[in-house]
Order: C-alpha cells, then structure tokens, then sequence
C-alpha cells in the first residue's frame, strides 16, 4: 500500500544569530507533528534549514571581521548539533547557500519573469535591515519599523519589481475557497485586511550589497532575500530538476512558522507561485511568541533563553514538554525556570514518572518482575479506569493533533495518567496481595495499569520520544516504536503477559527549585536565628498512640478515621494516609501523636491530633517504636 506524503517545513533560520527557545519552538512543533504523522502511517518529509543570505547576515558578518560563509558555516553548526540534541526527526536540512538552491531560486525568478510578472523600475521607501522588509510611509509607526520598532532607513535604488498587485483578488478568492489556509483562524482577519488594503508591487532585488543569489542575467543586483528564502520549500522537494520527487511531495501540507513572518507566507509567497503556476501550500500555522518573565526577550534585555541550558538543567524531553504543554499553540506564552521546574515536578516527577515506578515496583513486589496475566471477565466496578479512558484518549487526541493543539493533547493523555494513577489507588493491590483469594484480581490490576503505562509510552512518543522508549524498555518491551505504530498503541492488550520488566532509574527526578536550595542556604546562615529552644519544643506533646480501629473516610482517596488509644484516654484522628496503608493494617500500630494539636474537621469529622510520619515522593511511612511500650507514653 502507497504510503500518503506528509510535507511539513519549518521557517530557515538567519545564521546572524545563535539559537534560542524561539528557533526551538517551532522546530519542536514540527518534530512532534511529524512523529506523530509517520506513526499513523504516512511518510513524512521534515524539513529545516538555515536562511544565509541578505544583508543582516552580511552586516554581522563584516562587524565580526569575517566572510558571510564563513559565519554561516560556523553558526548552521549550532544548529544543527541543537536539533540533535533536543531529538529533531528532521528528513531534510537546507541551507540557501547550496547550489541546488541557488538553482532553483534563479529557475523561480525566470519562470515568473517569463510569465511576465518582472519588471525593473526605481525603488524608494524605507527598509528595516534587522526585519528585512520595505516599508511605506504610512506602515511606519512612530517613524520605526512597525515590526521590530528599531529605525529604519530610506533606500532608493533601481530594482526588479513583481507585480504583486496582480494577485491581489485571486488571493482573497483562494482564502475563501480554502478557509483553512491561514491558521489559527484568529490571525485570518488580520491577513485578509491586509491584502484588501491593496497589493502593492514588490521590490524582489537589491543592489546595495552583494550577499545573496544574482537575478538571472542582471548580476549587479541580488535576489530580495525573502524571495529567495521562501523558494527553500520548494527546493527540498525537488524543484526544479527532480520532477518525481517535487510531483510527490509539493505542495507543501504546513508550514509552522511565527506570527512575525506569516505576512511572507500567506501572502508574499502564494502571489510567488500563483504567478509560477504551482500548486499553493495547504496550510500555514502562525504561532505565537514567548516572553520570558513577562518582558519581551531582546539580547539587550540578556533575557535570551538558551536551549542548550534548558536542556542541561531539564533534559530535552522535559523542555519539548513544557514548551508544547505550557501553551495554546498560536496564542503568546511567558517562560520561566520557575513554571518549567513546576510542571517538570507535578506532571513529570509526580504523574507520570511515578505512575512507571510504582508499576514497576509492584511487578516486582507481587509477581517477581513478570508482568501477570489480566483477567477481562473480573469486572471493573470503577467508572474511570485506564480500558475506557484508553478509548477514550486516543479518539479525541486524533482530532486535537489534525488541529496542533498539542497542549489539549498533552492535557488528555495527562488525564489517563490520572486515572490509572487513582485506579491502582482505590484497587489498592497491596490490600489484595494479603488474600490467596484475591490472586486473579490482583494481576488484573497489575496488568491493566502496565498495559496503561504501555499505551501512554505511545501517546507521549511524538512529544516526548526517549521517555517513551525508556518506559518501554523498563516494562520489558524489546522493540522500538517506529512508523505506522500507532494502531499498535491504540489496541488494548498490545503488552505480552509473562514479559520480564526490568527496574530503571525514576523518568523524572524531583527537582528542588533554586529558590528553595538558595532558601535552604539562607536558612543555614541564619541558623542560629532559627534555631529553637528547648523549651519551644517541650511546647509540643507528644504521645504514643495505639490505632485500635481505622476505616477508610467515604468520598476520599487520602483519609482514614482512626480511633487512637492514648493511655486511658481515646482519641479520634483523621489522617492523610489512605494511599499508602490499608485500613486493617494499621490496626495495632504503635504510632507518634501529637496530642495537644488544637481539634480541626477534615471532610466534616473531628480529628483530635495528628499522627506523624515521614515522606519522600510517593513514599510515606509512619513513625513507630522499636520496641514495645505502653500508650500514652510521653515521647521526648
Ligand atoms: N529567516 C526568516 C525565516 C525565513 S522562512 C522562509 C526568519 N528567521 S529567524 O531566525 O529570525 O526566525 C525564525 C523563527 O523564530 C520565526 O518563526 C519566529 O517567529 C521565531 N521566533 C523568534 N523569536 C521568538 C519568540 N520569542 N518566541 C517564539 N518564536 C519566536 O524569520
């Protein structure tokens, strides 16, 4: 069966500048749609690259005392060594100084020449060299640049002129026929005014510096670097030469791009191929832009976030996730270290990495490490259990990726975290564990949640590629994900019984804020200040307690009722335990209270005291003695 293509691009990146979270963005977007495109079977064409030529690159260059190449093959390294480390799937890499570029940017010109849509005339307004674009008078804001707001300049020189203007109602018609071209639709509006204010012609040359592709025939003058730029797309795919290649992959599916340069993609390049006679790219996504703590980030500001940092403090998965999660892909997001080590402890250390653990742990715990057999015909009484939601999930996440809504995506394969999580909580398997009786229900427990955490690896793949393979290493599964898998993920049943799993390090180690270890510090400065005296901790009372009867509180997964004897006197006292003991455990337990706690209602019952007890992570264990001694004990 022929496979169906999937063209996917993101924007060229100027080498005048080193990589930052914004380059990673997109480049992310496009790696996690690809993924996720060529598990449901289509073959995809990824590509990316490097935008070389124009003027900004050669200003830097020259200020750097270098040649344009040279800086170009200098910072396309950077690049490159990037999307390898944040795993990029990417199929094709282009860089516009390459021959077979320089080839087809000339063929584009000629073709359109030919059709007669060139003309040379003067040229005179004003040009923004950091955005590479012309401008009119009345475009400008405050006399800047209406994009960037730095100053812009006024050039006059003799250019070759495409008649944009020409274009101007076969555009807005396309709009109209393809409603889904421009998104998200909320940008729409703002492109459709723009080219009903009127197309102007487009100045597509330049003869004030040399660095770019020469016009056919005219070498005094350059290709206008956006012209050339945009014209990338179409050279990955083969034009002009390679007719079977370009047949099959162009037009182009989507383009991800940011918002700043959909004008170029929506407008300027439609006008470009529709002059060409070429086909017109499917759909361009203009996505939104990061802030970072709330300011704008600038090199000025030295708020520029760097990638390659994020990646060493969180590691590439945990930064693809963030950025995908954090957002509505298309609406504006602020960054911080603070939101990212919040969502990498709840979602990734909490959620997720401690739903493998505690998995692998009872494989081990009641099977010896082999994952048991299920048991369909034992009915799940819970309404919300990983069988259902799993259908669940992957019917609605098809529609959210068609979409790009990766962080609905991200939400909802979040929520079957959180229902296998609460499903082994309230089946409470270590309870079952202690009945012979229980066996079959038992191991259809342990299988339905590692069979969960299996189908889970396959839905955070496209997102999060190496956490995916190392939970399936770790349930045992030998084979790697790989193309036209995701049938694979979505059948329940998919993980072998009888499979070895194998104990691994935690997905997502807890990280401790820098804020709390620069308080931590603090505090050991100010130890002597809080420090407390004796007599501050005589104040607090603290007694051996007996549990002599302990039942689970209806309507809660955390709290037990606990009645406590405390020498001749009984206390009630609810505590936050429910998940980690079974009530007829902790029956006989010898246990620390704190006997002169002021009463407080949890869930409307009086507790009379709190019991203490140590915890880290998802392990809590209670306080108790080492040898026996009789309650009501004082505990000094
Ligand atoms: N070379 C052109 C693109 C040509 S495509 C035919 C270009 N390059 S760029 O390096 O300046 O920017 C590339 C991308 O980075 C753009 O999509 C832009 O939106 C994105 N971002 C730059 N800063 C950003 C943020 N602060 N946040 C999110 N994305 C941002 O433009």
């Amino acid at each position: 069966m022929t496979k169906i293509k999937f063209y996917v691009t993101t924007p060229i990146y100027y080498v005048n500048d080193v990589p930052h979270i914004g380059h990673a963005y997109t480049t992310i977007a496009a790696d996690t749609i690809s993924r996720y495109k060529r598990l449901k079977g289509y073959e995809v064409l990824f590509l990316t690259g490097t935008d070389e030529h124009g003027q900004k690159v050669e200003k830097t260059a020259i200020s750097n005392n270098e040649t344009p190449k040279a800086l170009a093959d200098r910072v396309v390294l950077r690049f490159k060594k990037l999307w390898e480390k944040l795993n990029i799937s990417n199929d094709a890499f282009i860089r516009t100084t390459e021959e077979r570029h320089k080839k087809a940017v000339a063929a584009l010109f000629k073709i359109v020449q030919e059709k007669g849509d060139i003309y040379k005339g003067m040229y005179e307004d004003w040009y923004c060299t950091p955005c590479e674009a012309f401008f009119t008078e009345l475009q400008l804001v405050n006399g800047k640049c209406p994009d960037c707001g730095r100053p812009v300049e006024k050039l006059k020189e003799e250019s070759y002129f495409f008649k944009m203007s020409k274009y101007q109602d076969a555009l807005l018609k396309f709009y109209d026929e393809n409603p889904d071209f421009i998104q998200p639709a909320t940008r729409k509006n703002e492109i459709i005014s723009f080219v009903k204010g009127g197309l102007k012609d487009l100045s597509i040359s330049r003869t004030s510096f040399k660095w770019g592709i020469p016009v056919p025939g005219d070498e005094r003058h350059v290709i206008y670097v956006w012209f050339d730029a945009l014209t990338n797309y179409l050279t990955a795919a083969g034009f002009p030469d390679n007719k079977e290649r370009f047949n099959k992959y162009w037009p182009a599916d989507l383009h991800i791009i940011g918002k700043d340069i959909l004008r170029f993609h929506a407008v300027y390049w439609p006008t470009f191929l529709m002059s060409a006679g070429l086909p017109l790219p499917k759909k361009v996504f203009g996505h939104g832009w990061w802030t970072v703590e709330g300011e704008k980030m600038s090199k000025s500001k030295g708020n520029v976030v760097d990638p390659y940092q994020m990646i060493d403090e969180f590691g590439a998965d945990a930064f693809r996730y963030f950025l995908l999660r954090e957002v509505p892909f298309g609406l504006d997001g602020d960054f911080s270290k603070a939101a990212l080590t919040q969502r990498f402890n709840s979602d990734l250390a909490n959620d997720l990495g401690n739903l493998l653990s505690r998995i692998i742990t009872m494989v081990f715990k009641f099977f010896d490490g082999v994952i048991p057999s299920p048991h369909p015909d034992i009915k799940i009484e819970l309404k919300e259990n990983p069988i259902e939601k799993s259908k669940e999930v992957f019917k609605s996440i098809e529609g959210y990726m068609e979409n790009l809504e990766f962080d609905r995506t991200l939400k909802s394969i979040w929520e079957f975290v959180n229902v296998t999580n609460t499903y082994i909580d309230k089946s409470a398997p270590w309870a079952l564990a202690k009945d012979d009786a229980k066996k079959k229900e038992l191991s259809n427990i342990i299988y339905n949640s590692a069979e969960a955490m299996r189908q889970i690896a396959y839905l955070i793949f496209p997102f999060m590629p190496s956490t995916a393979e190392k939970i399936c290493r770790q349930l045992g599964i030998k084979e790697e994900i790989v193309s036209a898998d995701f049938d694979k993920g979505k059948k329940w049943g998919g993980l072998e019984p009888n499979t070895t799993v194998i104990k691994g390090e935690h997905l997502f180690p807890r990280i401790v804020a820098e804020e709390k270890l620069e308080g931590k510090k603090k505090m050991e400065k100010k130890e002597e200040t809080n420090l407390i005296a004796i007599d501050d901790f005589a104040k607090i009372d603290l007694r051996v307690g007996k549990i002599i009867e302990a039942e689970k509180v209806e309507k809660s997964d955390k709290l037990v009722k606990l009645q406590v004897e405390l020498g001749n006197e009984k206390r009630q006292v609810v505590a936050g335990i429910a998940k980690h003991y079974a009530p007829e455990d902790l029956t006989g337990k010898k246990i620390i209270l704190v006997a002169n706690l002021k009463p407080a209602k949890l869930m409307g019952i009086e507790s009379q005291g709190m019991v203490l007890a140590a915890s880290d992570g998802d392990i809590l264990t209670l306080a108790t003695f080492e040898k026996d001694i009789p309650s009501g004990s004082k505990v000094k």
